[in-house]
């Protein structure tokens, strides 16, 4: 069995709702695919999407992005309770958002671990992957979730980062000698954000960044996600949310996002590596790819 890898699929764009139906009928009918989030906020579109790939794999593991939990033009009362119903519709068809060992008669079997998150703002502190940026709206007005997303009104003292990582509790207490691939929607950590030096390149931003009033490191991710990560004891993780394709290895964990992102991002280079199709991560008959 092998384990493939991709994350917002945004199939609300016609050319990539048309590059997830191109994926092979065939050849994955005894693979695994990992899903790291942001479908479409159209429950009735994320739900044939998630069909879809469900009807081409073996095993498909998947945690909501925030997209999936957007409620503009729709009944829910908040994104909480879209966010039960769905998970409960994915218990129902076999969408797997708990963990689950694969290849257990192979020689190199796997838990695979899905991990809920959210992003946590600078007002949330240390788990918090805020980074100051000079000029930056401290509102992020441009962040379409302020608008769409809604948490439950009557709990003054919902938290959406500690909510969704105390739903991992389970998982994290489970023991097993397995190696342990673990996946989140969110970035689990700082240096996730950036390139190569792992730090913000003044150089860069100013000759790339397109909205400098929008400062992504709010909403970027969380550091709860990277503390259930070393629980864990992951020896790689996926995660998405912000559209960059990288792989690397920090402490110990390799870290991987590959993204299908908007077709925007694809024609201006900003989303490398799709062209190659979905990323094998694991084989269970070789170990890690
Ligand atoms: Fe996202």
């Amino acid at each position: 069995m092998r384990i493939y890898s991709i994350s917002d699929i945004h199939i609300d764009f016609t050319e990539n709702a048309q590059w997830i139906k191109q994926i092979s009928e065939k050849k994955f009918k005894q693979d695994t695919l990992i899903f790291a989030g942001d479908a479409a906020h159209d429950l009735q579109m994320l739900q044939n999407g998630l069909l879809q790939l469900r009807s081409k794999f073996q095993n498909i593991f998947f945690v909501p992005g925030n997209h999936d939990l957007w409620i503009h033009n729709s009944d829910w009362n908040d994104s909480l309770e879209k966010f039960e119903a769905l998970i409960t519709w994915c218990y129902e068809q076999g969408i797997y958002t708990i963990p689950k060992k694969v290849g257990l008669n192979d020689p190199y079997p796997l838990r695979i671990v899905p991990l809920f998150s959210w992003y946590s703002g600078p007002e949330n502190g240390a788990d918090s992957l805020y980074l100051k940026k000079p000029g930056e709206d401290p509102q992020n007005r441009m962040w379409s979730d302020n608008y769409y997303i809604r948490w439950p009104q009557n709990d003054t003292d919902f938290h959406a980062p500690s909510y969704f990582a105390a739903l991992n509790e389970n998982a994290l207490m489970e023991q097993s000698e397995l190696p342990v691939l673990s996946f989140s929607h969110f970035l689990p950590r700082q240096e996730m954000m950036f390139g190569e030096s792992l730090k913000p390149d003044p150089e860069k931003i100013r000759k790339f960044d397109r909205n400098p009033q929008f400062n992504f490191s709010r909403v970027a991710g969380s550091n709860y996600i990277e503390k259930q990560i070393r629980q864990l004891n992951s020896v790689v993780h996926l995660y998405g949310h912000q559209h960059i394709n990288r792989d690397r290895v920090l402490d110990g964990v390799r870290y991987v996002a590959h993204c299908l992102g908007y077709p925007k991002e694809r024609s201006w280079g900003m989303v490398k590596g799709i062209e190659r199709g979905l990323k094998r991560i694991w084989d269970t008959e070789k170990g890690m790819c």
